[in-house]
């Protein structure tokens, strides 16, 4: 089961710059899309602290289903608009909460859950799905998160075949 990391002291920026650039490495010469966002959500897990959650919600049809993540079992499927997730998707922007207890709506997946970032997956401007990160603290999430793992989803985007999903 998925246990927190703790923080290794790296300062936010370098931090995301460091698993940033890990997943070109840890993605290279492999081409299967499943495979790569499994790995990409569990370098996520592995590398953020202070995280109960993490992973992909992809589009299907007019609604989101899990994808490969690391942490709890999860609701599979969120209609757009709904929760942080959909609002994320439907709003084509990253949603920061910093109370997940205060947003209406909010999709309980996991009790444990009081923060959540998530970051929409847009390729060639159309919603592919959105990488969802869940803490149990409130608060835990920053615009210096925010920036990093908008920074990760804009790297991981072109390495994966959407399509082939
Ligand atoms: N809390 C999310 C649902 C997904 S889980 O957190 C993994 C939401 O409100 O969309």
């Amino acid at each position: 089961m998925f246990k927190p990391t703790a923080s290794n002291g790296a300062a936010k920026p370098e931090l995301y710059r460091d698993v940033t650039a890990s997943l070109g490495g840890l993605l290279e010469g492999e081409t299967d899309p499943l495979a790569n966002l499994a790995n990409a959500s569990a370098l996520l897990a592995g590398s953020l602290h202070g995280i109960n959650w993490c992973g992909f919600y992809l589009l299907r049809g007019e609604e989101l289903v899990l994808g490969p993540f690391q942490g709890k079992p999860a609701c599979v499927r969120i209609g757009l608009g709904k929760g942080v997730c959909g609002t994320a998707a439907a709003r084509r922007e990253t949603v920061v909460v910093a109370d997940v207890l205060a947003f209406p709506g909010h999709i309980a997946c996991d009790a444990a859950s009081r923060s959540e970032i998530v970051v929409p997956i847009l390729v060639d401007g159309a919603l592919a799905g959105v990488l969802d990160v869940d803490a149990p603290e409130k608060d835990r999430f920053d615009e210096e998160d925010r920036a990093g793992l908008e920074a990760f989803v804009a790297a991981l985007t072109p390495r994966i075949r959407w399509e082939k999903l």
